[in-house]
């Protein structure tokens, strides 16, 4: 009897001293880590090796990456579908994490061998959609129901969002990504972090930094300025990180000035983590890079999805002294500071019982939100219950989002057709059917769709004799123009990709000479070169990719039953060409891999602004369905503080936006850059409001210049312009700093 009790009372001493994860401090966890489980810990155990990236030039080809799965402790197929899993150490009570992408949604698979029940997710807009209702509030929601999905099904860290610079609008992952200026991606990418992390899960911010293209992007240098690194690739990160808090960054493919991101010491550790105060861990992006050993030693904690081969690497270098223990303990810390949060580590039992109906509310309200309306001659919105000729594939195969990383598994999309007929209008209906006829026929000898590959079906013809006998039936013609956007590739500067093609332009002249109404709806990811289509057309409405209630979100301001209110994240150029990285996309000339940044600040509508260059869109333009007035700006020591009056027809909300004029510490720097911006709340016809716009932010100072001393804030007279857009200046003040 002595002895039984002798013995329960060892073993409970024993299991109290054994370390477990949540119980013990990491150091000392770490100190009970063999070397092998910390190389394991620091490498992603997932080697199901779907599609290595494509390399630069000259770059080691690794597409042998060994993918035998022997290094796979735990099953990776914890949640199907997902990117990519963490190692777990059962016996230190440190669990396998779930990593899943991304943007518009949790990825993951919707079906499961010998399983009848279904893992939808719901698919949200694009982010540059997001980042276009300048909506803060509205990104929280999303990132909130994004978090849940995530955590209910089983996902502990979501990688997303995702938020680089819109250098130039062929970028493929433009559609992904947020905005030309810093301070809106990094205001909807904090926005978006908050609401995701609220639910108990964890983000990954991504690509830090510089990831502007796709061509070359395992191993393309890229060539940029401290100051425009500073000033506009790192500024929005530098937001997030501050003011969100991301349990996690993921570093880019790129090189910046040479060296790797996710191998860059100066990015990773002096900038992101001793700068900004940055207490997450970093991962690569998947199979970004190949030195492990420099990635170790440059604070990039996580290899993912991990290979075998990074594990034999790093044990060697850790043998040879190449890799210092010190070093290695130091990210495997780091990583199981933020296992230890997750839902996984907590024991929390998830469900897989996400509300889909309340989170499709949700991406259908902010999808409208989003949407911009470019022009508009006064023929929207339309009145409910007409006759609609509805042109274009993408009217009857609307697409919701990206294919890549960032594609949701989603339920259903709602296409244009289903949204306005769900509306109450009619459609031509020969017209209809011819389209559905062909694009069922086309569809039918495609492979199905697949997250990688959203194959679409090519572009009816449309005879002059179809289009004169919808207009017998009807006087208003809707056209949709659509591309498909992305990971893996950019758009090319040719007609039918950023330009429009020869037919969708004889289609637009046909309609226009037809009907008297012409409607021109565009479902792209990343904006076209519109220039002659407004001449040709009463209205355009910028749908971008608005997510699986699409159909229904269009027919919301087609109708009038939300009043646009989103606003250009980007600059739309009248011509390509107008634009300074136009000279440097893809690869610079006479280069093999090379990028270079030439137009340093010059991005956007610092150089169109500067440049005195009008581009047919500018930054922050965007229609309602009402107009407003601006007036008693004032800047009250803390806030900017100015009155919005709704002088049209309908309620509405406007997007106001603050540029400043700084005095310049260097040369070749813009006119005005946006320092702060507010949106209103719905304000009634005839009505008012003040609103009270942040002019000083926690995280960053937007007054600030990068010169080679640092950050700088010059003495001497600002001047502040509340804008309707970055070409519409509406009332000014100086002030004095
Ligand atoms: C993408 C990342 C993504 C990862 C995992 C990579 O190809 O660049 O954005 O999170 O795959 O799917």
């Amino acid at each position: 009897m002595i002895m039984k009790k002798y013995a329960i009372a060892t073993l409970i001493l024993l299991s109290a001293c054994t370390p477990r994860l949540g119980k013990t401090s990491v150091d000392k966890l770490v100190d009970a880590m063999t070397v092998e489980e910390k190389v394991r810990t620091v490498v992603g155990t997932f080697t199901d090796i779907a599609t290595p990236p494509p390399v630069a030039p000259g770059v080691k080809n690794r597409a042998d990456y060994p993918g035998s799965g022997e290094n796979t402790v735990v099953s990776r197929n914890q949640v199907p579908g997902a990117a990519g899993d963490g190692y777990a150490v059962p016996r230190l009570g440190i669990p396998a994490v779930v990593y899943a992408d991304g943007p518009a949604g949790v990825r993951i698979d919707p079906r499961r061998d010998g399983d009848e029940a279904t893992y939808f997710c719901t698919a949200f807009p694009s982010g540059t959609l997001l980042a276009s209702s300048w909506d803060p509030e509205a990104v929280e929601q999303v990132g909130e129901a994004i978090g849940d999905e995530a955590h209910r099904y089983g996902v502990d860290i979501l990688l997303a969002p995702g938020m680089n610079l819109q250098r130039n609008p062929l970028t493929g992952r433009n559609f992904e990504y947020y905005s030309e200026d810093p301070l809106v991606a990094g205001i909807t990418a904090a926005s978006y972090i908050k609401g995701v992390q609220s639910q108990g899960v964890g983000t990954s911010v991504k690509h830090f930094a510089a990831n502007n293209q796709e061509l070359y992007r395992n191993g393309i240098n890229e060539i940029i300025s401290e100051r425009a690194l500073r000033e506009l690739y790192f500024r929005g990160f530098e937001l997030a990180v501050k003011e969100a808090q991301p349990w996690t960054v993921m570093s880019s493919y790129n090189k910046i000035n040479g060296v790797y991101a996710s191998e860059d010491r100066w990015l990773l550790t002096d900038i992101l983590r001793n700068e900004w105060g940055f207490d997450g861990f970093v991962m690569s992006d998947w199979f970004g890079a190949d030195d492990p050993v420099e990635q170790m030693k440059a604070g990039n904690d996580l290899l993912m999805p991990g290979t075998p081969y990074q594990i034999e690497e790093l044990l060697e270098a850790v043998k040879s002294g190449a890799l210092p223990m010190d070093v290695l303990d130091t990210n495997v810390k780091r990583i199981l500071q933020i296992v230890a949060k997750t839902p996984r580590a907590q024991g929390i039992v998830y469900k897989n019982d996400p509300d889909l109906e309340a989170h499709a509310a949700v991406s259908r309200r902010i999808a409208a939100e989003g949407m911009v309306l470019l022009h508009n001659d006064g023929v929207l919105p339309l009145k409910t219950g007409g006759k609609v000729a509805l042109f274009g594939n993408f009217g009857y195969d609307t697409q919701p989002g990206g294919s890549g990383s960032g594609y949701v598994n989603r339920a259903y999309k709602v296409t244009l057709d289903k949204g306005l007929e769900d509306a109450g209008f009619q459609l031509v209906a020969p017209l209809a059917e011819a389209y559905r006829n062909h694009i069922s026929a086309e569809k039918a000898l495609l492979p199905e769709e697949y997250f990688w590959v959203v194959p679409t079906a090519s572009e009816k013809k449309v005879s002059i004799d179809e289009v004169r006998a919808a207009a017998r039936e009807t006087d208003l013609a809707v056209v949709t123009i659509g591309r498909m956007s992305g990971e893996g590739g950019d758009l090319s500067a040719a007609e039918g990709d950023y330009f429009l093609s020869a037919e969708e332009k004889q289609l637009l002249k046909d309609v226009r000479s037809n009907f008297k109404k012409v409607v021109v709806v565009l479902n792209t990811g990343a904006p076209l070169e519109l220039t002659g289509v407004a001449e040709l057309s009463d209205a355009i409405l910028l749908a971008w990719l608005p997510g699986q209630e699409a159909g229904h979100a269009i027919t919301d301001i087609l109708s009038g039953a939300v009043n646009p209110s989103g606003k250009l994240p980007v600059s739309l150029a009248s011509h390509y060409s107008d634009i300074p990285s136009s000279r440097n996309f893809g690869v610079s000339e006479g280069e093999l891999n090379v990028v270079r940044y030439e137009e340093d600040l010059m991005v956007g509508y610092r150089y169109f602004t500067t440049a005195g260059v009008r581009p047919l869109y500018p930054f922050g333009f965007g229609l309602s369905y009402t107009t407003f007035e601006y007036s008693g700006f004032r800047f009250d020591g803390k806030d900017f503080v100015l009155t919005v009056k709704n002088t049209g027809p309908v309620p509405g909300r406007e997007v106001v936006q603050i540029y400043v004029e700084k005095p310049a510490l260097s040369e070749g720097r813009p006119v005005r850059e946006l320092c702060a911006y507010g949106k209103t709340d719905v304000i009634d016809p005839g009505s008012s409001q003040e609103i009270r716009i942040q002019a000083l932010r926690p995280s960053i100072d937007p007054l600030a210049q990068w010169t080679t001393e640092g950050w700088k804030r010059a003495s001497g007279i600002y001047r502040f312009h509340a804008a309707a857009s970055s070409e519409d200046l509406r009332v000014s003040i100086n002030l004095t700093l």
